[in-house]
Protein backbone atom coordinates (compact mmCIF):
# COMPACT_ATOMS: atom_id res chain seq x y z
CA UNK A 1 0.00 0.00 0.00
CA UNK A 2 1.92 3.11 -1.04
CA UNK A 3 0.93 6.52 0.49
CA UNK A 4 -1.14 8.86 -1.43
CA UNK A 5 1.08 11.83 -0.12
CA UNK A 6 4.89 11.56 1.32
CA UNK A 7 6.53 14.22 2.94
CA UNK A 8 9.77 14.14 4.36
CA UNK A 9 12.08 16.74 6.03
CA UNK A 10 9.96 19.58 4.77
CA UNK A 11 11.09 22.80 6.00
CA UNK A 12 9.79 26.20 5.08
CA UNK A 13 11.67 29.11 6.14
CA UNK A 14 10.81 32.48 6.48
CA UNK A 15 13.58 35.94 6.40
CA UNK A 16 12.16 38.46 8.24
CA UNK A 17 14.90 41.36 8.47
CA UNK A 18 17.89 39.23 9.67
CA UNK A 19 16.10 36.88 11.72
CA UNK A 20 14.85 33.43 10.53
CA UNK A 21 11.34 31.97 11.29
CA UNK A 22 11.30 27.99 10.72
CA UNK A 23 7.35 27.96 10.46
CA UNK A 24 7.92 24.06 9.26
CA UNK A 25 10.70 22.71 10.97
CA UNK A 26 11.38 19.38 9.17
CA UNK A 27 8.24 17.34 9.03
CA UNK A 28 7.76 13.86 7.65
CA UNK A 29 4.27 11.84 7.20
CA UNK A 30 2.88 9.68 4.72
CA UNK A 31 -0.95 10.27 4.28
CA UNK A 32 -3.15 7.06 2.79
CA UNK A 33 -5.71 7.18 0.24
CA UNK A 34 -9.04 7.58 2.04
CA UNK A 35 -7.82 8.78 5.34
CA UNK A 36 -9.10 11.50 7.12
CA UNK A 37 -5.60 13.78 8.58
CA UNK A 38 -6.83 16.73 11.32
CA UNK A 39 -3.07 18.75 11.41
CA UNK A 40 -3.72 19.70 15.23
CA UNK A 41 -2.48 22.68 16.68
CA UNK A 42 -2.14 26.14 18.23
CA UNK A 43 -1.86 29.81 16.62
CA UNK A 44 1.48 29.88 14.61
CA UNK A 45 2.26 26.28 14.84
CA UNK A 46 3.08 25.98 11.14
CA UNK A 47 -0.59 24.24 10.64
CA UNK A 48 -1.63 26.77 7.23
CA UNK A 49 2.20 27.00 6.06
CA UNK A 50 2.32 22.52 5.59
CA UNK A 51 -1.72 22.63 4.20
CA UNK A 52 -0.36 24.98 1.61
CA UNK A 53 2.65 23.13 0.71
CA UNK A 54 0.49 20.08 0.24
CA UNK A 55 -1.20 21.73 -1.77
CA UNK A 56 1.20 23.23 -4.39
CA UNK A 57 0.21 26.80 -2.91
CA UNK A 58 4.02 27.53 -1.26
CA UNK A 59 7.16 26.24 -2.30
CA UNK A 60 8.78 24.52 0.00
CA UNK A 61 12.87 26.05 1.42
CA UNK A 62 13.79 22.06 0.84
CA UNK A 63 12.35 18.44 1.39
CA UNK A 64 10.00 16.28 -0.55
CA UNK A 65 6.44 16.03 -1.31
CA UNK A 66 5.26 13.51 -2.96
CA UNK A 67 1.74 13.34 -4.21
CA UNK A 68 -0.11 10.22 -6.29
CA UNK A 69 3.89 8.85 -7.23
CA UNK A 70 4.65 12.55 -8.59
CA UNK A 71 7.05 15.42 -6.77
CA UNK A 72 5.17 18.40 -6.31
CA UNK A 73 8.35 20.23 -5.20
CA UNK A 74 9.88 19.58 -8.39
CA UNK A 75 7.31 21.63 -10.65
CA UNK A 76 7.16 25.02 -12.00
CA UNK A 77 3.76 27.06 -11.44
CA UNK A 78 1.82 26.20 -14.55
CA UNK A 79 2.95 22.01 -13.87
CA UNK A 80 1.51 22.87 -10.20
CA UNK A 81 -2.05 24.67 -11.72
CA UNK A 82 -2.45 21.58 -13.89
CA UNK A 83 -2.00 19.55 -10.84
CA UNK A 84 -4.27 21.77 -8.58
CA UNK A 85 -6.99 21.95 -10.95
CA UNK A 86 -7.26 18.05 -11.29
CA UNK A 87 -6.95 16.94 -7.75
CA UNK A 88 -6.84 19.33 -5.11
CA UNK A 89 -10.12 20.84 -3.54
CA UNK A 90 -8.90 23.78 -0.95
CA UNK A 91 -11.20 25.05 1.72
CA UNK A 92 -9.15 28.51 2.60
CA UNK A 93 -9.00 29.40 6.48
CA UNK A 94 -10.20 33.30 4.93
CA UNK A 95 -12.57 32.34 2.78
CA UNK A 96 -10.89 33.45 -0.89
CA UNK A 97 -14.50 34.22 -2.56
CA UNK A 98 -14.48 36.66 -5.54
CA UNK A 99 -16.01 39.44 -4.28
CA UNK A 100 -17.79 40.15 -7.86
CA UNK A 101 -19.49 37.07 -7.66
CA UNK A 102 -22.73 35.89 -6.33
CA UNK A 103 -22.39 32.26 -4.44
CA UNK A 104 -23.84 30.09 -7.38
CA UNK A 105 -21.16 31.89 -9.55
CA UNK A 106 -18.14 31.37 -7.13
CA UNK A 107 -18.80 27.79 -6.40
CA UNK A 108 -19.03 27.07 -10.27
CA UNK A 109 -15.98 28.58 -11.33
CA UNK A 110 -13.51 25.94 -10.91
CA UNK A 111 -15.65 24.34 -13.04
CA UNK A 112 -15.35 26.75 -15.13
CA UNK A 113 -11.95 26.78 -15.59
CA UNK A 114 -12.15 23.21 -16.82
CA UNK A 115 -14.16 24.38 -19.94
CA UNK A 116 -18.02 22.93 -18.00
CA UNK A 117 -20.92 24.10 -19.71
CA UNK A 118 -22.51 26.68 -18.00
CA UNK A 119 -25.73 24.44 -17.64
CA UNK A 120 -23.70 21.40 -16.19
CA UNK A 121 -21.72 23.43 -13.61
CA UNK A 122 -24.60 25.29 -12.37
CA UNK A 123 -26.20 21.96 -11.74
CA UNK A 124 -23.62 20.85 -9.81
CA UNK A 125 -22.99 23.77 -7.83
CA UNK A 126 -26.27 24.29 -6.62
CA UNK A 127 -26.25 20.00 -6.24
CA UNK A 128 -23.31 21.13 -3.22
CA UNK A 129 -24.84 24.44 -1.94
CA UNK A 130 -27.93 22.16 -1.08
CA UNK A 131 -26.04 19.74 0.05
CA UNK A 132 -23.92 22.28 2.36
CA UNK A 133 -27.49 24.14 3.77
CA UNK A 134 -27.29 27.65 1.37
CA UNK A 135 -29.06 26.21 -1.22
CA UNK A 136 -31.28 29.33 -1.41
CA UNK A 137 -28.16 31.67 -1.16
CA UNK A 138 -27.25 31.55 -5.23
CA UNK A 139 -27.99 34.79 -5.93
CA UNK A 140 -26.18 36.65 -2.81
CA UNK A 141 -23.04 38.21 -2.89
CA UNK A 142 -20.17 37.01 -0.73
CA UNK A 143 -20.51 40.91 1.21
CA UNK A 144 -24.08 39.95 1.71
CA UNK A 145 -23.75 36.72 3.50
CA UNK A 146 -22.38 35.85 7.16
CA UNK A 147 -19.06 34.77 7.76
CA UNK A 148 -20.64 31.31 8.11
CA UNK A 149 -22.51 31.26 5.06
CA UNK A 150 -19.24 32.46 2.83
CA UNK A 151 -17.58 29.73 4.66
CA UNK A 152 -20.16 27.19 3.43
CA UNK A 153 -19.49 29.18 -0.19
CA UNK A 154 -15.99 27.93 -0.20
CA UNK A 155 -16.52 24.17 1.15
CA UNK A 156 -19.20 23.90 -1.98
CA UNK A 157 -16.68 24.97 -4.15
CA UNK A 158 -14.12 22.94 -3.00
CA UNK A 159 -15.83 20.20 -3.37
CA UNK A 160 -17.75 20.93 -7.46
CA UNK A 161 -14.95 19.40 -8.67
CA UNK A 162 -14.84 15.63 -7.02
CA UNK A 163 -11.13 16.44 -5.74
CA UNK A 164 -9.49 13.61 -5.34
CA UNK A 165 -7.88 15.37 -2.42
CA UNK A 166 -9.84 17.89 -0.05
CA UNK A 167 -7.55 20.41 1.91
CA UNK A 168 -9.30 22.18 4.45
CA UNK A 169 -7.83 25.41 6.89
CA UNK A 170 -10.30 25.47 9.48
CA UNK A 171 -13.28 24.77 7.30
CA UNK A 172 -15.93 25.25 10.64
CA UNK A 173 -13.83 28.09 12.14
CA UNK A 174 -16.71 30.51 11.61
CA UNK A 175 -19.94 27.98 11.80
CA UNK A 176 -21.86 27.37 15.49
CA UNK A 177 -21.48 24.28 17.04
CA UNK A 178 -24.88 22.55 15.12
CA UNK A 179 -23.37 24.21 11.60
CA UNK A 180 -19.75 22.65 12.51
CA UNK A 181 -21.34 19.07 13.25
CA UNK A 182 -23.32 19.18 10.04
CA UNK A 183 -20.40 20.12 8.15
CA UNK A 184 -17.80 17.35 9.61
CA UNK A 185 -20.31 14.73 9.06
CA UNK A 186 -20.62 15.77 5.76
CA UNK A 187 -17.21 16.17 4.98
CA UNK A 188 -16.86 12.23 6.34
CA UNK A 189 -19.09 11.29 4.29
CA UNK A 190 -17.59 12.26 1.30
CA UNK A 191 -14.45 11.06 2.35
CA UNK A 192 -16.11 7.91 3.05
CA UNK A 193 -18.17 7.19 0.36
CA UNK A 194 -16.22 8.39 -2.31
CA UNK A 195 -12.67 6.95 -0.94
CA UNK A 196 -11.70 10.68 -1.16
CA UNK A 197 -8.78 11.79 1.22
CA UNK A 198 -8.77 14.88 3.84
CA UNK A 199 -6.65 16.59 4.75
CA UNK A 200 -7.61 19.23 7.58
CA UNK A 201 -5.99 21.92 9.96
CA UNK A 202 -7.37 23.22 12.69
CA UNK A 203 -6.62 24.27 16.61
CA UNK A 204 -9.49 22.51 18.25
CA UNK A 205 -8.64 19.20 20.14
CA UNK A 206 -13.00 18.62 19.50
CA UNK A 207 -12.86 19.21 16.13
CA UNK A 208 -9.38 17.08 15.25
CA UNK A 209 -10.69 13.94 17.53
CA UNK A 210 -13.32 13.86 14.58
CA UNK A 211 -10.60 12.17 12.07
CA UNK A 212 -8.73 8.88 11.58
CA UNK A 213 -5.32 10.33 12.74
CA UNK A 214 -4.50 13.68 13.96
CA UNK A 215 -0.67 14.74 13.32
CA UNK A 216 0.16 17.76 16.23
CA UNK A 217 2.30 20.42 15.21
CA UNK A 218 4.36 22.49 18.08
CA UNK A 219 6.51 25.13 16.60
CA UNK A 220 7.04 24.02 12.97
CA UNK A 221 7.92 19.50 14.28
CA UNK A 222 5.02 17.03 14.25
CA UNK A 223 5.34 15.99 18.38
CA UNK A 224 2.74 12.98 18.10
CA UNK A 225 0.62 10.81 16.04
CA UNK A 226 -2.87 10.12 17.45
CA UNK A 227 -4.50 7.16 16.02
CA UNK A 228 -8.07 6.34 15.87
CA UNK A 229 -8.11 2.48 16.85
CA UNK A 230 -11.86 2.20 15.50
CA UNK A 231 -11.10 3.96 11.92
CA UNK A 232 -11.69 1.00 9.47
CA UNK A 233 -9.53 2.58 7.02
CA UNK A 234 -6.42 2.67 10.05
CA UNK A 235 -7.67 -0.96 10.75
CA UNK A 236 -6.70 -1.22 6.86
CA UNK A 237 -3.32 0.43 7.13
CA UNK A 238 -1.93 -1.42 9.98
CA UNK A 239 -3.30 -4.54 8.31
CA UNK A 240 -1.54 -3.94 4.91
CA UNK A 241 1.70 -2.11 6.06
CA UNK A 242 2.21 -4.41 9.23
CA UNK A 243 3.06 -1.26 10.72
CA UNK A 244 1.74 2.53 12.02
CA UNK A 245 1.43 5.42 9.63
CA UNK A 246 5.15 6.49 9.18
CA UNK A 247 5.96 9.95 11.12
CA UNK A 248 9.03 10.87 12.89
CA UNK A 249 8.38 11.77 16.09
CA UNK A 250 10.45 14.74 17.39
CA UNK A 251 10.69 14.40 21.74
CA UNK A 252 9.18 17.49 23.34
CA UNK A 253 11.51 19.64 25.31
N1 LIG B 1 4.47 34.92 4.72
C1 LIG B 1 5.05 34.84 5.92
N2 LIG B 1 6.13 35.58 6.21
C2 LIG B 1 6.74 35.49 7.40
N3 LIG B 1 6.37 34.64 8.38
C3 LIG B 1 5.31 33.86 8.15
C4 LIG B 1 4.60 33.90 6.91
N4 LIG B 1 3.59 32.99 6.97
C5 LIG B 1 3.68 32.42 8.18
N5 LIG B 1 4.71 32.93 8.90
C6 LIG B 1 5.12 32.52 10.26
O1 LIG B 1 5.23 31.12 10.28
C7 LIG B 1 4.70 30.58 11.49
C8 LIG B 1 3.60 29.58 11.18
O2 LIG B 1 2.51 30.26 10.58
P1 LIG B 1 1.18 29.51 10.12
O3 LIG B 1 0.36 30.52 9.40
O4 LIG B 1 1.54 28.29 9.40
O5 LIG B 1 0.51 29.14 11.52
P2 LIG B 1 -0.88 28.44 11.87
O6 LIG B 1 -0.56 27.25 12.70
O7 LIG B 1 -1.65 28.22 10.62
O8 LIG B 1 -1.60 29.53 12.79
P3 LIG B 1 -3.17 29.98 12.91
O9 LIG B 1 -3.85 28.91 13.71
O10 LIG B 1 -3.12 31.27 13.63
O11 LIG B 1 -3.73 30.10 11.51
C9 LIG B 1 4.25 31.78 12.30
O12 LIG B 1 5.28 32.11 13.21
C10 LIG B 1 4.06 32.87 11.30
O13 LIG B 1 4.28 34.12 11.85
MG1 LIG C 1 -3.46 29.06 9.87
Amino acid sequence: MEPLIKVRDLYKIFNIGTNKVYALNGVSFDIYRGEFIAIVGTSGSGKSTCLNMLAGLEAPSSGIIQIAGKRIDRMNESQLVAFRRQNVGFIFQSYNLIPSMNALENVSMPLMFRGVPLETRTKAAKHYMELIGIGDQGLHMPNQMSGGQQQRVGIARALVIDPKIIFADEPTGNLDSHTTDDVLNLLKKIVEEEHRTLVMVTHDPHIASWADRQLRVVDGHIVETVINKESSIEQEILRETGSEPYCVVTPEN
